[in-house]
């Protein structure tokens, strides 16, 4: 019976420690720093489109050879605006 009681009790304390470690994780986690699209002349037409219609004009400018390449270390690539934000509200 008494081995028992332990049991149950080092697992609740487990229990407890774990939560406060997720707890802290996420409390913790970087806050999100990707750029925003930016508001400018060349991204205004892409403020009202559909995400998946806008994505399409991207690589115009935004591939080796065009006139504002990703850099070296750009992660992966796919559905650019999921990332690269809009600003809410802008350009209206
Ligand atoms: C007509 C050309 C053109 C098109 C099309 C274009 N961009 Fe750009 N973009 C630029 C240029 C030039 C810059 C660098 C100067 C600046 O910040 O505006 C830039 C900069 C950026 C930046 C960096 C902003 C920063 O703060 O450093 C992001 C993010 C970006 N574009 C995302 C996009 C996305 C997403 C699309 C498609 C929806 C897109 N662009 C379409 C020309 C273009
Ligand atoms: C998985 C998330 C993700 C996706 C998808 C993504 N990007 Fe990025 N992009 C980043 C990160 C992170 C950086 C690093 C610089 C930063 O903080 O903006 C970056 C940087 C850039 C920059 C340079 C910004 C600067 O300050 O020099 C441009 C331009 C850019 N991305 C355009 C695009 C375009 C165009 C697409 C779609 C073809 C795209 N990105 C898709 C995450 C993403």
């Amino acid at each position: 019976m008494k081995k028992n009681k332990n049991t149950i009790f080092i697992a609740n304390v487990l229990f407890v420690v774990v939560c406060a470690g997720l707890f802290y994780f996420l409390w913790s986690a970087p806050p999100e720093t990707t750029a925003h699209l930016p508001t400018d002349d060349d991204h205004a037409p892409f403020l009202h489109m559909k995400k998946k219609e806008a994505e399409k004009h991207c690589g115009k400018c935004h591939s080796p050879k065009g006139i504002a390449p990703l850099p070296a270390d750009h992660p992966p690539k796919y559905r650019c605006l999921f990332c690269h934000k809009r600003e809410q509200g802008a350009g209206m």
